[in-house]
């Protein structure tokens, strides 16, 4: 039986959130347990009723936290790790996964090998250095298909403009060469873009990379033993825009592989995918609250927060859903910008947007805050970034990120 699986930017757990602006000092991000472990649930169990075998990674880029961290892997993910950092909390937090690199150093080759990662490869030229440092006996290749899709044009992450994995022409060669020098196994691996909501498109990708195996199997010999999709499972982000059907997805993916598999007479590879931004973009929260209210040319309510915590507006004009604490939107509106502190004018969360009228000291909660949020953030104007907490499923908050301070932002530095 398939359940309908919905995820709405609105839902927000209100009562808690009052609560800890009562209780915490803003600006702070805000993580809903019970709500991560259900989509870590309703993600696996999706993919395994039609993919017994079905091995899930989240995307560690998506949201670092260790705390979280912790959450996801006890449902089971396994880490995808995309840098020497990611690859060290993976290793120390005991997890199992794989390390998708690009423009890799020997170095941190080196590195994550120590971590016990599978080595996804974004390229044939990599392999030289790979081989300097120790060939594993399993490795897989980052496959650009030559399609992709994305929420906007920046989440395109395959196609003849991306600069990651190896294009479909040259597969055949890549494979070729890693079985020259000594790799035994072997894997195939995607990432064509983020944030899609479109239910067809990820059996056309694997279909794709279903071709490229039977070409593999019929010149080289070699068996695939997984195919990773990688992660892209888009979410809204507007009240009204539409929900991935994940049932919808996987059934697309069983259909293709069936008859990809059936029609090239292979074996079936196991299925993998790491989704960063399904899992934990409707979970988190920014919350800050409202310093200053002006009236220019247009009006503008100033956070205590800014493009340092949160970039996605800043830097992909992304929108965020926004809500303000208590407020019915039906609530009397104005239009307003919400914005930060930073002296950027792209530091701006929304712009004419309409809300319930807005007072000094009113606490702004910025939705879908959860992935590609903290993760992306940095320390521009010398802002330190704010503070985590997680709301627990057995009650109460806990504090998973201290606020940065300002020592913190020199300690790396010579002062004195
Ligand atoms: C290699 C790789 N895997 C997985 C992801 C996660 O993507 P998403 O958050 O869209 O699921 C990304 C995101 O950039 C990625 O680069």
């Amino acid at each position: 039986m398939t359940k309908r699986i919905n995820q709405n930017v609105v839902d927000l757990p209100t009562a808690k959130i009052k609560e800890a602006v009562n209780k915490l000092q803003t600006p702070f991000f805000i993580y809903d347990e019970n709500k991560i472990r259900k989509n870590c649930q309703t993600f696996s169990q999706t993919f395994a009723d039609k993919f017994p075998g079905f091995a899930p990674l989240f995307a560690v880029k998506a949201n670092t936290n260790p705390d979280l961290l912790k959450i996801i892997f006890s449902e089971g993910f396994g880490a995808d790790a995309s840098s020497e950092a990611e690859a060290w909390i993976a290793h120390k937090l005991g997890q199992w996964g794989m390390y998708t690199g690009n423009y890799t150093k020997e170095d941190e080759f080196k590195f994550v090998k120590k971590c016990n990662l599978m080595i996804n490869l974004d390229d044939i030229s990599m392999l030289p250095t790979l081989k300097k440092i120790g060939m594993p006996e399993f490795i897989s290749f980052r496959i650009n298909p030559g399609i992709s899709k994305g929420g906007m044009k920046s989440l395109f992450f395959a196609g003849p403009d991306a600069k990651y994995g190896v294009p479909a022409e040259g597969v055949v060669d890549a494979y070729r060469k890693a079985k020259r020098m000594g790799v035994k196994r072997f894997g195939m691996h995607t990432m064509t873009g983020s944030n899609v909501l479109d239910e067809k498109y990820f059996p056309a990708v694997a279909g794709k990379l279903l071709d490229l195996a039977a070409e593999l199997k019929n010149k080289l010999k070699i068996d695939l033993e997984y195919i990773n999709i990688g992660g892209g499972f888009g979410v809204p982000y507007k009240p009204n825009e539409k929900s991935l059907d994940l049932n919808k997805v996987v059934n697309g993916l069983r259909k293709v592989f069936n008859q990809k598999c059936k029609e090239h007479n292979i074996k079936e590879p196991t299925l993998m995918a790491e989704p960063g931004r399904w899992i934990m973009a409707d979970t988190g929260w920014l919350i800050g609250k409202v310093n200053v209210i002006k009236d220019s040319y247009k009006k503008f309510a100033g956070i205590d927060c800014g493009m340092n915590d949160l970039p996605r507006p800043a830097i992909y004009d992304a929108y965020h859903h926004i809500t303000v604490l208590g407020k019915s939107l039906k609530a009397r509106q104005e239009k307003i910008n919400i914005v930060g502190r930073l002296c950027e004018n792209n530091d701006q969360f929304a712009k004419e947007r309409l809300l319930p009228k807005i007072k000094i000291g009113d606490h702004i909660v910025i939705h879908n805050a959860g992935a590609h949020a903290y993760a992306m953030g940095h320390n521009y104007n010398n802002r330190p970034r704010s503070a985590e907490y997680l709301i627990k499923t057995k009650g109460g908050f806990k504090k998973i990120r201290r606020a940065e301070t300002i020592e913190d932002l020199f300690k790396t530095t010579n002062i004195s």
